[in-house]
């Protein structure tokens, strides 16, 4: 048998170098109380994806999994005039884009748990970082089950494998808490609410429930310890802290074409993948995306949608102190705006089951 070196990737690896520091903490007493509590609570509610979901459901993959709504790229002329069978090919495949991206971003929460486990100084914040690492691998084990159903797996956006590098390359535990907690879990939990509220598999709908419900308490984390930690440290700290926040929101937004998403976005070759799955030719579609934002029309979301930006992002890290006077400047001048009503947040914190309902 070949040695196959630790260090070498493979066409499935890609090996990064982190340079934070690890923590042993001999003090066993537990002193925030917050964080026992929701230690306690994770321990009560993990599940088990094997037994707790009945996987013998028959997927057709050419059919929608979700309403064609949940994307909002009905309205483009573009895809007004494909016929109904593309048009259902082309939902089928960008519900399949977003399910191959929770799947990476899964793995990718996984590692930052670890890293979390290994660093944050308290004992309790290692107790908890590790049902944390637990709920995460069952998420990877949910999502690729399910994907594996749909026979085909999306390729990682460039723009969310740069965010979580950051984040698991990061210098300091509070930076991936922030990279990882706040910023994609951020954009993840509106994306599970979503997910949950337009998908028309009953699997799905299940398999989201359960995850948003240890997602809920991954967000209180950032909370309940992060703002501790952010409020004692030494002010160039703070701010050494409150710049990589800066940074992730921007590249984040930048990804994403601008705060209202009607920018230019970036290149993402899976998705070129979906649109050619349905042939659809990028050029059109990017040209339909022009033409449609020139006649004022926006590729809207459904009500009772969840904004991950505005609800959960931009709020989490207003509460934890991670947005401090001068980073406020370097968001007005990129025009990005701080929302800090952090009343979704807390209600999805605050509920059991990490799902709210809006009025519509
Ligand atoms: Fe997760
Ligand atoms: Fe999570």
């Amino acid at each position: 048998m070949p040695v196959v070196s630790h260090t070498q990737p493979t066409p499935t690896t890609d090996l990064l170098k982190a340079p934070m520091e690890i923590c042993w903490n001999f003090d066993y007493a537990i002193d925030i109380e917050k964080l026992r509590n929701l230690y306690a609570k994770a321990k009560d509610a993990q599940w088990n994806a094997e037994r707790d979901l009945d996987w013998d459901v028959a997927l057709d993959p050419s059919r929608p999994i979700v309403d064609e709504a949940q994307f909002g790229f009905q309205a483009l002329p573009v895809i007004q005039k494909l016929s109904k069978s593309q048009r259902e090919t082309f939902t089928a495949h960008v519900a399949c884009h977003l399910l191959s991206q929770f799947l990476h971003g899964e793995q990718g929460a996984l590692m930052t748990a670890a890293a979390l486990t290994h660093a944050v100084p308290d004992y309790e914040a290692k107790l908890y970082a590790a049902t944390q690492t637990m709920d995460e691998a069952r998420h990877v084990e949910v999502y690729q089950r399910y994907i594996d159903k749909l026979a085909l797996v999306y390729p990682m956006s460039p723009g969310l494998k740069e965010l979580i590098d950051a984040t698991l390359t990061a210098d300091h535990w509070v930076k991936i808490a922030i990279g990882m907690n706040m910023i994609v879990e951020g954009l993840a939990l509106a994306a599970f609410h979503n997910m949950r509220r337009q998908t028309t598999c009953e699997l799905l709908r299940k398999i989201t429930e359960n995850v948003l419900r240890d997602e809920a308490r991954h967000v209180a984390f950032g909370s309940v310890y992060v703002g501790e930690t952010i409020r004692d440290m030494h002010p160039d700290d703070r701010e050494d802290v409150a710049n990589f926040a800066f940074e992730a929101v921007k590249a984040m937004v930048d990804n994403q074409g601008g705060v209202d998403g009607r920018g230019k976005r970036r290149r993402d070759p899976g998705f070129l993948q979906v649109l050619a799955s349905a042939e659809i030719d990028p050029k059109d579609f990017l040209q339909s995306l022009v033409e449609a934002q020139q006649a004022g029309l926006r590729v809207e979301r459904p009500p009772g949608q969840v904004h991950s930006f505005k609800d959960l992002m931009m709020p989490a890290l207003v509460r934890v102190g991670a947005v401090t006077d001068r980073t406020r400047e370097l968001y007005a001048a990129e025009q990005i705006p701080v929302f800090e009503d952090a009343s979704v947040l807390e209600a999805m914190e605050n509920s059991a089951t990490g799902v709210i309902e809006f009025e519509v």
